[in-house]
């Protein structure tokens, strides 16, 4: 397991009239080399939830395992842990702070004291594993890009740290379907062309269903569901009641349980719901007869 997060309570703004309980003996696990979905409505804990597994918050009370090791205890090395797990946030321009392309991703490598050299190939090999032509966007004036792009290249400056694991805070939001597509596509790749470990969040299952390998459901600082996305998917009408986007396919399965309740929702995809209707709709048609039969 990469991380263990072990019944963690957090206090955000504790002490002040703003004290809020943002996670409230939330346990979950990462496993590593896969993809994690943290999804949850709107001040669910998810970015308070990322922010302690980096331990940037530290638990009021439960405790944060990496690979076993409580990241609060002595001799931990938290800054070698924030080196190890990238975090790329929701607002990509908070990520970047200098003034070309090139030298904001050559931040983490310059950091690390690589040699020139050394670090001109991770700058290269970074920014073409995020679909940006090194010649192309080097010397381009990160203030110049789309929004798209300077969420590649804030990952492409992650990347560069070469980490284990990338925490993404809400990486789709704000994009457009195309926008939101390239992003989860790149995720994919990221997990299995560079085997990192993934985690991300997200107020919808729409994005993430197809991508993750694990769903971890968060509502009012606690974990209320979690497992595969079609484990998590199963409890549709659960969801709906959390405010969470579900995919489109889970939502006309969803509309035609009105016609026959016992229609399975865990669908994924378009082949599953047809198979899913000719399972059924023999059985639906059988019923009617019977019951219209005098
Ligand atoms: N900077 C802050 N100061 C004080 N309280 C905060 C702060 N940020 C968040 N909170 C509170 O902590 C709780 C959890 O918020 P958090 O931002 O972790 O949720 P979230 O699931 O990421 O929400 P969103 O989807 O809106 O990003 C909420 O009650 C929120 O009001
Ligand atoms: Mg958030």
């Amino acid at each position: 397991m990469l991380f263990e997060v072990k019944d963690v309570y957090y206090t955000r703004m504790r002490g002040t009239p703003f004290a809020v309980e943002a996670l409230k003996g939330c346990s979950l696990t990462i496993p590593e080399g896969k993809i994690t979905a943290i999804v949850g409505p709107t001040q669910a804990g998810k970015s308070t939830l990322l922010l302690t597994l980096l331990g940037l918050f530290r638990p009021s009370r439960g405790s944060v395992l990496f690979r076993g090791q409580d990241i609060h205890q002595a001799p931990f090395d938290l800054e070698a842990l924030r080196l190890r797990v990238g975090i790329v946030f929701q607002s990509p321009e908070a990520q970047l702070f200098e003034e070309t392309v090139g030298k904001d991703v050559s931040f983490g490598p310059r950091r690390k004291k690589l040699a020139p050299a050394q670090s001109r190939h991770l700058v290269q090999e970074s920014l073409e594993a995020v679909g940006l032509p090194y010649e192309e966007f080097r010397t381009r004036y990160t203030a110049s890009l789309s929004g798209g792009q300077k969420r590649r290249v804030a990952i492409a400056g992650v990347l560069a740290l070469e980490p284990e694991a990338i925490l993404f805070d809400e990486p789709t939001a704000g994009l457009d379907p195309q926008g939101r597509q390239e992003l989860l596509a790149l995720l994919q790749r990221l997990k299995t062309e560079h085997q990192l470990t993934i985690v991300l969040t997200s107020s919808s299952l729409a994005d993430v269903a197809m991508l993750a390998d694990q769903v971890i459901v968060l509502h009012e600082g606690r974990v209320v569901l979690s497992g595969s996305p079609r484990t998590v998917l199963a409890h549709a009408e659960e969801l709906l009641a959390l405010d969470i986007t579900l995919p489109e396919i889970t939502q006309i399965a969803l509309g035609l349980r009105s016609l026959w309740p016992a229609l399975r929702c865990d669908v994924l995809t378009l082949d599953e719901l047809e198979e899913e209707l000719v399972r059924f709709l023999p059985h639906a048609a059988s019923q009617e007869t019977q019951l219209s039969s005098p």
